[in-house]
């Protein structure tokens, strides 16, 4: 049976652990030169109905590097565009590709696709989730600290797809995780009642309590896609949720400073904080493309 990866919990902890080690071994070898190949002959569809670099770019170069075609779709360039229902449209694809990884608003649109499209959906976000993002985001914090059971996670900032996504996570691997989420911006409801399950999971308005002696500081912008007009009342909201070096005298003093990216400067991290870990934050960019890769390799072979 096809899978689809349209949120994190949509797979078991035992497979984003396969998924870990596998992106492991494909950056080793792509750093070797080594060619690998598995998807040779297969052609994966990526829909954009909001802007990228990141997503964009790794999937890309991923899909060439493992063999396969990539066929780029901007949806205002499409039939979608112009309303041609999701359920023709994923059942358009699946007669042409091998798997579709879409980038839109509503997740609704994705969790249709899946239903309808006979091959594998990747999310590749949402106004929900930003599962790949966290995927990665895990392997990254494995590789400069060697796991992620005994670290305390942190995150500060909106409660958006990126923290969603989070909390999937730390229901997944029981994560000693804190949010800093000012009220009127929480994540999902029906996630924090799963995540409150957990004793090490906890959600605060104060910034300073969360960042305690953390390992790991995740930030995200605090205006998300589609939320430009919110622009203004926004950066009041958040003004005391930025990441700068007076908060981070809480945390540990080898603390793992993370962001998604792309970065707002002296909004949610000042330019001094961001500069000083940029090497982690574009390591962080950079594993995108091997996760992704061992996500593909995963779902298509
Ligand atoms: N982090 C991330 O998904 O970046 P893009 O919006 O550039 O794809
Ligand atoms: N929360 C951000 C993430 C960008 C990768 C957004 O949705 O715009």
């Amino acid at each position: 049976m096809k899978r689809d990866f349209t949120k994190l919990l949509d797979i078991s902890r035992d497979e984003v652990t396969y998924l870990l080690e596998k992106a492991k071994y494909l950056k080793d070898i792509r750093t070797r030169g080594i060619e690998h190949r598995p998807l040779n002959g297969k052609n994966i569809a990526m829909i954009f109905e909001k802007a990228s670099t990141r997503t964009r770019v790794s999937f890309e170069v991923g899909i060439h590097d493992l063999g396969g075609n990539a066929v780029i779709m901007n949806a205002n360039e499409t039939q979608l565009g112009r309303g041609e229902p999701i359920r023709d449209t994923a059942r358009v694809l699946s007669r042409y590709v091998d798997a579709i990884m879409i980038r839109t608003y509503e997740q609704g649109v994705v969790e249709e696709l899946a239903k309808w499209a006979s091959i594998p959906i990747i999310n590749g976000l949402t106004d929900l989730y930003h599962p790949c993002q966290i995927l990665s985001d895990l392997y990254t914090i494995a590789e400069f600290k060697g796991g992620f059971d005994n670290l305390k996670i942190v995150y500060i900032g909106d409660g958006n797809n990126v923290a969603n996504s989070w909390i999937e996570a730390s229901i997944l691997f029981n994560l000693n995780l804190s949010m800093a989420i000012p009220q009127n911006y929480r994540p999902l409801d029906m996630l924090l009642e799963k995540a409150k399950k957990n004793k090490k999971f906890m959600i605060t308005d104060d910034p300073y309590e969360a960042v305690r002696n953390a390992d790991v500081i995740n930030t995200d912008v605090w205006v998300s896609m589609g939320q430009e007009k919110e622009m203004e009342e926004r950066k009041l909201a958040f003004a005391s949720y930025k990441i700068d070096d007076d908060l981070l005298k809480n945390a540990k003093s080898d603390v793992m400073i993370m962001h998604c990216l792309p970065a707002y400067r002296n909004q949610e991290i000042t330019d001094s904080v961001f500069e000083r870990y940029q090497n982690i934050i574009f390591t962080q960019a950079e594993n995108r493309l091997h996760l992704q890769k061992a996500l593909l390799e995963w779902l298509l072979t």
